[in-house]
Order: structure tokens, then sequence, then C-alpha cells
């Protein structure tokens, strides 16, 4: 049940470029062999900011899903889903919103930083405000314990951790915790309840992280252990209540190294994005014009890389001959700007015609990704609705 899962989602604010490739997606692609991964399309965090264009939000919500699978994103291994389409994240989140602290909220940098940087909109809302505790419930609703996100997004992690601490601390107590967590030891079996035991000892006295890990790894394994007691005995572990949510890690994604075409970083709002499915003429031509060394006037000057966009993408797409060749051809003017570019047209066109391939699919039939969202939302919806069930009768608003 807490098997290491991965969340994390995006949110639907136009298509997707090869910054969000090299930054993000291959990073989602490399995890989604290794781990459990749900990925999401996050429409309502798109709404806090984006709440007078929902029409540009519903359209990039398919957009983004065929980028995802264009880029390799595999529904067969990856929990695809959209977020309004499991409404247990609202609930969560407003359950959530009892105990966290204002503060909290307030303190969070991206909270002041995004409200004097998007100038052109009003973010002095409830749900702006709210926007890292939905993203808190986004997270612990699926017991994740890995989120890979940005830096800037490293608060929200911090935050989601603190708000599941606090709702454990509140709601994980009980009457009578240790004689309930001896009772479920006792059921573990003989031969696991002395090694779990012992695990236990390892890390309350002597810290052993090690043997925290391997104590969680039996719980993880047992089949016939209820929910409760295997939550029971989670806490039982570190000396505190019931672990009901589980505290997540940011898994940072390293910054995308493939800049824009002006040497900026890459964004849509800069005009120095290239799609991640934009025609290979289009490709072809931006790169054809993309600025270069202002020192290299005439096709006699010599340059320098350093001080060219291009060698940068060079850096991501070419291998060490090709480098040495560009700066050899470059300080000597013995090659031509197009020349130097010819290699990374060829690269990236490249890496783009099976996404190309991929996306036609997915263009021809769009009911297969309708199906695909379908499916993954009903995947989603039931681990949802089975940690919702808890925290209803943790927090004593269960009636059923
Ligand atoms: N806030 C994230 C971003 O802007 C998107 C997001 C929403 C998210 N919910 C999430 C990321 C949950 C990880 C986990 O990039
Ligand atoms: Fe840039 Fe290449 Fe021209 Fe040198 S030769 S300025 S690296 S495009």
């Amino acid at each position: 049940m807490f098997a290491d899962r991965v969340v994390s989602g995006m949110r639907p604010t136009g298509s997707l470029h090869l910054g969000h490739y090299h930054g993000a997606l291959k990073n989602w692609i490399r995890l989604q062999s290794e781990s459990p991964c749900f990925f999401f399309v996050a429409d309502w965090h798109a709404l806090t900011t984006h709440y007078e264009s929902p029409q540009m939000i519903e359209e990039s919500v398919w957009e983004m899903v065929v980028d995802w699978l264009a880029a390799g994103i595999d529904p067969a291994q990856s929990v695809l889903f959209i977020q309004s389409r499991i409404p247990e994240h609202a609930e969560l989140h407003m359950l959530l919103s009892m105990i966290t602290p204002l503060g909290w909220l307030e303190r969070v940098p991206t909270y002041k930083d995004q409200q004097e940087k998007l100038t052109d909109r009003d973010l002095a809302t409830y749900g702006f405000l709210g926007y890292p505790l939905l993203q808190a419930a986004d997270v612990l609703i699926y017991r994740a314990k890995y989120v890979p996100v940005g830096e800037d997004q490293v608060p929200h992690i911090e935050l989601t951790r603190e708000v599941a601490r606090r709702f454990n601390h509140l709601y994980g107590r009980e009457p009578g915790f240790e004689e309930k967590a001896r009772a479920a030891i006792r059921k573990l079996g003989s031969r696991k309840a002395k090694l779990y035991q012992q695990l236990r000892t390892r890390y309350q006295e002597q810290g052993e992280e090690n043997a925290l890990e391997a104590a969680r790894s039996l719980l993880e394994e047992q089949q016939n252990l209820s929910k409760g007691d295997q939550e029971r005995l989670f806490g039982y572990l570190e000396g505190g209540g019931r672990v009901i949510l589980v505290e997540p890690e940011a898994l940072l994604t390293e910054a995308s190294r493939l800049p824009g075409l002006d040497g900026q970083k890459m964004s849509k709002s800069y005009n120095n994005a290239i799609g991640l499915r934009e025609p290979p003429e289009q490709v072809t031509k931006k790169i054809r014009t993309m600025p270069t060394d202002p020192a290299r006037v005439k096709r006699s000057d010599p340059g320098n890389p350093e001080l060219c966009p291009v060698w940068q993408f060079h850096l991501v797409y070419s291998d060490e001959a090709t480098r040495s060749w560009v700066w050899q051809g470059c300080t000597t003017a013995g090659i031509g700007c197009l020349d130097c570019k010819q290699p990374v047209i060829d690269k990236v066109l490249a890496e783009q015609a099976p996404m190309l391939e991929r996306a036609q699919r997915y263009l021809d039939d769009p009911s297969l990704v309708r199906g695909l969202i379908e499916d993954g939302c009903e995947k989603a919806r039931d681990l949802a609705k089975e940690t919702m069930r808890e925290v209803r009768d943790a927090m004593g608003v269960n009636y059923g």
C-alpha cells in the first residue's frame, strides 16, 4: 500500500516545448519504468491563475496529454488522469484547510512572487492562497513517496510534509495506541514480530535509518494486516501515533539544459521556444534564424561559442567530435553559422520525428486519449477513495 509511489502534475496552460521535455518529461519517462507513477493534468491549479481563460485551459488539457504521450509517457506503465475528474482532491483540500494555519500559506515564496510577477491579473484570491494546499492534497491522497518537481516547487513539498505531520499528530492519536500497536505486532506472526521489534529498537536506540527502512518494507509486504494496524505499526516505529498521511519527498528535477532560441530560459511567453510537436519546416526555420555570436557579422569574422546560444544546443545535442568541429570552425572562421547549425537541426528533427509519429495515432483517433484518461481516472479514484475513507474516519466525518 505504501509502495514507492511517484506523483506529479503539470498545469495545462498551453502546448509543451522542448524545454519541458529536457526538464521534466525525460525525468518522468525514466521514472515510469522504475516505480508506479501517477501523472495528472492540474486543471484546477491552472484555474487559480487563469480563471479568466477557462477555454484555453480546456483546450490545453488534451493537447498536453498528447504531448506527454508523444514524448514517450507510456499509458501502460503510468497512470494518467485529470485532477478535476477526481473530486476527492477537493474534499481533502477542504478538510486539510481546517488544520492549516494561514501563516503557513502566506509564507510560501511563490505566493508573493507570483502576485508581483503576474501583474496583469488579480491574484488576491482565496483559491490562489490555497494553491500549495491543493497541491498537498494532490500528493497526500495517493500517499506518494516521491514528487518529481523543479526547484521552485520545493517549498510546496515542504508544506505538504508539514501538513501531513500535523494531520497525523492531530488524528493519528487514539486511546490505547500502545496496546493496539502491540496487538498488531502479534498478528505479524512470531518470526516477523521479532524482526519488527529488533528493527524498531535499532532505529529508536541507534537512530539507524536503514533499520527504519527495512521495518517499513516489512510492513509493506504484509497482505493480511488491516489498514489501521499497518498505520499503527508505521507510527509505532517512530514513536508517534498512526501514520495516516505519508510525508513525501521532492525528487529534484534538474533545470533544463536546453535554453530558448535566444539563450534565455525557453518559454512560450518569451517567444523563443520550439514546440514539442512543431512541424519540421518551422523548426528548421527557427534554428536557421536564431541569433549567434554578434561578433560574427561577416563569414570571415571569427566567433566565440561561449557567446552563442547555438553552442548551448550543441552541448545538449552533439557528440564530442561535432563539438570540437564547431569550436575549431567558429573561432577560426572556418565554418559559417549555417554550417554550424545544420547538425543541431538534424538532431532536433531526429528527436521530434518519433514524437510526431506517436502523436499521430492519437490525433487520428482522439477517443484513444479519452479512453486512456478514463482508465487512469478510475485507477486514481480507487486509491483516492481509500485514503478519503480513512481521512473521514480519522476526522470523525464518516456516518456511513
Ligand atoms: N504546482 C505544480 C507546478 O506548477 C503543478 C502541480 C500541481 C503539482 N499539483 C501537483 C506538481 C502535485 C507535483 C505534485 O509545476
Ligand atoms: Fe554560434 Fe556556431 Fe556561429 Fe560560432 S559558428 S557563432 S557557435 S552558430
